[in-house]
């Protein structure tokens, strides 16, 4: 099998049992969803305050890499030549200051101690500083809008032992969009992995594995004032 689906059924987190599981699985370089384990209102609710954060304030030049930021940030990336992977997307980082992002951090928590407890990584471990030594997470939204957002095939580093990519989808395909979205290759074959997933699942695969996103109901024109297309959140660890 090379993708494994998971139903948690409002649990909150991964049960002690499936842990050592799972565990393999992801590294055997096997696609990982876990099903009904989030809450779709809050995902609902975080996508439209992000489309309005985004509406209201001008987007930013430079995305800081910073662990901790007081302000949160927005910026478009519209096949920016320096970056690595082509893209087009609306990248979205919110601050732990901002009102309008707490069913965010609540969500993301919840996310990184389901990520944490597949990596075995204690909140200890974390960085309490940007000047600190230890992990960080950055969470981040990523919106790719109907009419051609994308993200080119790459693969990304692996980190240590701790690595693992995390995604959580906060529109679903046939609703949001019709086409296109996230495709991973698992032994020569690319996986529709969007078809998958519904409001409440998370993906969880190897960084090492050549993924990509295919583009998003493609046309001539990108309509990037719409809140209609693919949206996710992703929550990567780094160092
Ligand atoms: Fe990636």
């Amino acid at each position: 099998m090379d993708i494994i689906t998971l139903e948690i059924s409002n649990k909150k987190k991964i049960p002690k049992k499936y842990l050592k599981k799972l565990q393999v699985s992801l590294k055997k370089k096997q696609v990982v969803i876990l099903k009904n384990i989030l809450d779709p209102l809050k995902l609902k609710e975080i996508k439209n305050k992000t489309f309005e954060f985004g509406k209201k304030n001008k987007p930013n030049k430079k995305m800081s890499n910073f662990a901790f930021i007081k302000k949160s940030l927005h910026r478009i990336d519209d096949e920016h030549p320096q970056m690595r992977v082509k893209c087009v997307n609306h990248v979205f980082r919110p601050s732990r200051n901002d009102k309008n992002f707490k069913s965010f951090f609540e969500i993301t928590d919840q996310i990184d101690e389901i990520r944490n407890s597949l990596l075995k990584i204690k909140k200890k471990e974390y960085r309490k500083s940007n000047n600190g030594k230890g992990y960080i997470s950055r969470p981040t939204i990523k919106h790719y809008p109907i009419g051609g957002g994308y993200m080119s095939k790459h693969t990304d580093k692996v980190l240590g032992k701790h690595s693992i990519q995390v995604i959580t989808p906060l529109s679903e395909k046939f609703k949001d969009y019709k086409s296109g979205g996230l495709k991973v290759k698992i032994k020569k074959n690319w996986h529709d992995i969007d078809a998958k997933l519904s409001l409440g699942s998370i993906v969880l695969h190897r960084p090492d594995l050549e993924h990509k996103v295919d583009k998003v109901n493609r046309s001539k024109k990108t309509l990037w004032g719409s809140i209609s297309g693919k949206w996710s959140l992703i929550s990567n660890l780094d160092i």
